[in-house]
């Protein structure tokens, strides 16, 4: 099912490359995502984004850049996505500050550490081990923003287990179609992992207990 869903983005992304209407529709439906997003991860332009999965149409690299000024690269394991991708980004005259490369976000060799935040697209596949190898490839502060479906929806994304990711702060995406929530998890320096201290109030975010108290149940 995940790569259903995939092929099906890929379509709507190659129709939005070619017409600037369809890329506008499309970057509108984002804008309020990525804003949220931002505001819960404080993202500055100082900041050096990872985003893995960007598609042919890289729209929330591009929106991250745009909004806050910060550097982003932006990764994606289909090779023809990222050639559509970097021309989409050429068009734009944004190629000094969105990079599009062919990689896999699953690929223990790449150097996570580069980045002081790294964005999960919805439908990265498979999300429970990208994450996982993710958190430990990254630095202490790095923060890791992961997007997970409505939770009508789930069963067409790839599955995360509620202990990979347990006391993280998530927003919620009421307007969006598909994605419900998106949780913000920032390394510890220590090993053992404390319960984020963002202030409160900043952004529409709110703080969970357990991974129980997800908006999208991670485990099914
Ligand atoms: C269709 S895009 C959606 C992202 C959207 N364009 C955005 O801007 O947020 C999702 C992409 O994730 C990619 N993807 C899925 N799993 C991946 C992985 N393990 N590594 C890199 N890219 C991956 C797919 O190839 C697909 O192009």
């Amino acid at each position: 099912m995940p790569r259903r869903i995939i092929g099906l983005t890929q379509k709507i992304e190659y129709l939005a490359s070619r017409s600037k209407l369809i890329y506008w529709a499309a970057s509108l439906y984002y804008r309020n995502v990525i804003q949220g997003e931002i505001d819960l991860a404080n993202i500055t332009r100082d900041d050096h984004i990872l985003c893995i999965g960007g598609g042919i149409c890289p729209f929330s690299a591009i929106l991250f850049h745009q909004i806050t000024g910060a550097k982003v690269t932006v990764i994606d394991n289909c090779e023809d996505c990222i050639e559509e991708a970097q021309q989409v980004i050429a068009r734009l005259g944004l190629s000094e500050y969105v990079h599009a490369v062919w990689q896999d976000g699953g690929n223990r060799e790449f150097s996570f550490s580069d980045f002081s935040v790294v964005h999960f697209a919805l439908q990265v596949f498979p999300m429970e081990g990208i994450v996982s190898n993710v958190k430990k490839q990254i630095l202490p502060g790095t923060k890791l923003l992961v997007r997970r479906p409505k939770k009508c929806l789930s069963i067409m994304y790839s599955q995360l287990s509620g202990s990979s990711l347990a006391c993280c702060r998530y927003i919620t995406h009421q307007k969006a179609c598909n994605i419900g929530s998106t949780l913000l998890y920032i390394k510890q320096e220590r090993a053992h992992e404390k319960k984020l201290a963002i202030p409160s109030g900043a952004v529409a975010a709110r703080s969970v207990d357990s991974a129980v108290s997800f908006p999208c149940p991670v485990a099914v």
